[in-house]
This record gives C-alpha cells, sequence and structure tokens, in this order.
C-alpha cells in the first residue's frame, strides 16, 4: 500500500495508472462501516483509494475537533488488510489555501436537519469533498446513507458541477444491538451506549408502522419521540429521497431520520423505506 500526503503527488501518480478508481473519503478511526465502503470499492474498481483527513472546516466552534478520536496506525493496517492501493493523509496546510475560491452548502437543504444545529457544517464538507473528488478524479466513490443528508448534498453537487464521478450510496452497518457504527460511539459511556439503542428502536418502529399501512408522518414521529423519550432529541423528521419533509410517507420514496444528543455527543441515525 502507498501512502501519499501530497495532492500533486497523489494526483500525478494516479494519472500514471490509467485504472478505475474507487474512492473512499474518511476522518479515520475507521470500524465496519468504513470498511463495508473500502470492501464495495474494491469489487468494482481496479485501485482503491481511501483518504483519512480530519477536515477541520467542517467542524464549528467548540465541536470536537481536536478530540476527534485519531488512529493512524490502526487505521494504516485496517486499510492494508482491506486491500486498499492507496492512502491519502493530506494535512490542512497543502489541502487549503488563503482566501480560497468557496465552495457554498446550499441555502436551504445545507440549512436544514444537522445543517440547522451545525450551521456551516455542510459548507465544510462539501468544500473539501470537491477538493477530494478533484484530486482522486475518481471512477466511483463511495458514501454511507448513515450520514444520509451528507450523501445527498453531495450528489446535488456532483449534478450541479457536472463531476463525471459516480456517487455510490452504501448501507449503515450496525451492531448486532441496532447500533449504528459511528466513530463518534468511543465518546459513549455503558450506559449511554445502552440508551442510544433508542434510536435503532425507534426507526425500526416507524418502519413496522409503515409496513402496517401507517403512513401519516405525524402519528410516526409522535410514536418516535415517545420511543426515544428521556433522550434529549434534536429532531425527528422524514422525508422524501430529494430530503423534502412529507407528510404522507411512501414505501420506495421515505427516509426516516433521527439526531439525538447522547450526554454531549450528537448521534445521527436513519433508515431508507
Ligand atoms: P466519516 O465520518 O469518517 O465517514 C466516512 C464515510 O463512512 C461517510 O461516507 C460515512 O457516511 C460512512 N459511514 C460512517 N459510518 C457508517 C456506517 N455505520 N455504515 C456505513 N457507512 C458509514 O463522513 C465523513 O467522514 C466526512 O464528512 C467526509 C465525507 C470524509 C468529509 O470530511
Amino acid at each position: 500500500m502507498k501512502i501519499i500526503n501530497d495532492p500533486i503527488q497523489l494526483q500525478q501518480y494516479l494519472k500514471e495508472q490509467n485504472k478505475t478508481i474507487g474512492f473512499v473519503p474518511t476522518m479515520g478511526a475507521l470500524h465496519e462501516g468504513h470498511r463495508t465502503l473500502i470492501q464495495n470499492a474494491r469489487e468494482q474498481n481496479e485501485l482503491v483509494v481511501v483518504s483519512i483527513f480530519v477536515n477541520p472546516t467542517q467542524f464549528l466552534e467548540g465541536e470536537d475537533f481536536d478530540k476527534y478520536p485519531r488512529k493512524d496506525d490502526a487505521d494504516k493496517k485496517i486499510c492494508e488488510l482491506s486491500g486498499v492501493d492507496v492512502l491519502f493523509f493530506p494535512n490542512a496546510q497543502n489541502l487549503y489555501f488563503e482566501d480560497e475560491v468557496k465552495i457554498e452548502a446550499p441555502d436551504v437543504r445545507g440549512y436544514v436537519l444537522e445543517g440547522n444545529t451545525r450551521a456551516g457544517h455542510f459548507s465544510g464538507v462539501l468544500r473539501v469533498v470537491m477538493k477530494l473528488l478533484n484530486i482522486v478524479r475518481p471512477t466511483r466513490a463511495y458514501f454511507g446513507k448513515k450520514d444520509a443528508q451528507q450523501l445527498n448534498l453531495i450528489q446535488q453537487m456532483v449534478k450541479h458541477y457536472f463531476l463525471d464521478i459516480e456517487i455510490v450510496p452504501v448501507d449503515t452497518v450496525r451492531d448486532a444491538n441496532g447500533l449504528a457504527l459511528s466513530s463518534r460511539n468511543a465518546y459513549l459511556s455503558d450506559k449511554q451506549r445502552q440508551e442510544a439503542l433508542k434510536i435503532s428502536a425507534s426507526l425500526y418502529e416507524a418502519a413496522r408502522m409503515i409496513a402496517r399501512g401507517e403512513n401519516d408522518t405525524a402519528q410516526i414521529k409522535t410514536k418516535m419521540v415517545e420511543i426515544l423519550k428521556p433522550l434529549e432529541i434534536g429532531y425527528v423528521a422524514i422525508v422524501n429521497r430529494d430530503f423534502n419533509p412529507v407528510t404522507v410517507a411512501q414505501v420506495g420514496d421515505t427516509i426516516v431520520l433521527v439526531e439525538v444528543v447522547c450526554g454531549t455527543t450528537r448521534l445521527l441515525d436513519n433508515i431508507w423505506l
């Protein structure tokens, strides 16, 4: 496995290979969710590139940038064992420029749900993803449905900026008990991990209600809020695949999303129905 820090060097190297490229951007502290993205990339492309970069521009003032888990050595091993060809480890100095041309999240869809509590977060995400996609110029790039709004905004960006890249959504990987894997789960105490199971429980109940023919999203959300108590709820939302809120759930075009705050940790989860 090759490890490259410099964007220009990586771009040059990949150009010379002249192969199909599967790309998995991450912030490290890799878990089975990331590994599944990498496996998908491995199966569908000649070369697999993973980036690890804890991107400062997507963390707001006072958020966990400084304490975000960093596990570079373990991550390198995981990548090596997962058949990654190139690991890209940039730093902020060689990725960002002073007073640079900006990519911004869209005014509406970038500022609802996650973008409402974290105003500006998605501008940072899109900014770094645009850079990474342009450096790697992958055939396919892999993103988790776990971060459904992020995935949606990246799909929009690729479309609006006419990038010739296939965005591949990957299903959420969960613990056997239902908890969606996340690097931030490392912040949870045992007790909080238990409480966090209410999140998937509420999503599974939403799925059951819809399967029974209940499609009134207000009713579904009320039931979910009951299940989530006493967790602090950020939002419970039901949207269509275009991320517009819906009053009537439709199988094949519905995403049910939850954000809760568990102690000081924000946890996101969702289910696609
Ligand atoms: P990170 O949180 O490290 O996630 C990297 C990728 O892994 C994202 O596409 C995310 O949706 C996916 N992922 C995380 N948990 C998952 C799970 N349990 N199952 C399946 N996929 C999962 O998301 C980011 O980093 C950053 O915002 C990034 C896109 C790299 C830009 O900085």
